[in-house]
């Protein structure tokens, strides 16, 4: 067993493995055709994943919007929680996305997920405002934050 994970581009091959996670981690998980259509949009999108002993334990996703990066996704594989595997991934999406010149980034997350919240905002990101009944199912509401990127070092 070793001790950490490493990070590399998400493939198709890992879809059945991030179904996993978005089934047991979200209120609304996405299909596997939906991520499907994520991971193999390559233009618009970059998907990673952490691998720790040949498994995923964790993935990103973020899109490009013009000079904007969105960030639509991010999750951990149950068990491996709270020991830096989203943040590592955050780390790393968010040095790809200084090196592209972009300057901001946005999300939305569910107004009770204090936990990711907690994550967002030790990136920087600060709430601007709230897209009432945002999510389909649960008719929750969400904050939206942006945070302002450091430029590349
Ligand atoms: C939100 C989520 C992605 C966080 O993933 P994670 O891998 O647990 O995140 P991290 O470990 O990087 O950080 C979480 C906490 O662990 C702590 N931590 C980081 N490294 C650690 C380590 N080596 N040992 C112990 N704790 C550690 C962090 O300080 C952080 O503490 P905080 O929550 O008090 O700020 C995960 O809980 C998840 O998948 N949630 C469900 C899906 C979801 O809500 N996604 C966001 C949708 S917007």
């Amino acid at each position: 067993m070793t001790e950490s994970w490493s990070i590399r581009l998400c493939e198709r091959r890992d879809v059945n493995e991030l179904l996993f996670i978005e089934q047991s981690q979200f209120p609304e998980p996405w299909t596997k055709g939906m991520l499907l259509d994520e991971i193999t949009n390559t233009e618009a999108r970059r998907y990673t994943v952490a691998v720790q002993d040949k498994k995923v334990v964790g993935y990103l996703g973020v899109m490009f919007v013009l000079d904007e990066l969105h960030i639509n996704t991010v999750g951990t594989l149950p068990g491996f929680e709270g020991r830096g595997i989203a943040s590592s991934l955050m780390d790393e999406a968010l040095r790809d996305a200084a090196h592209r010149g972009i300057t901001r980034a946005t999300l939305e997350v569910a107004t009770s997920n204090t936990r990711a919240q907690r994550l967002y905002y030790r990136y920087g990101f600060k709430p601007v405002g709230v897209r009432k009944n945002y999510y389909e199912r649960t008719k929750e509401d969400a904050l939206v934050l942006w945070a302002d990127l450091a430029p590349e070092t």
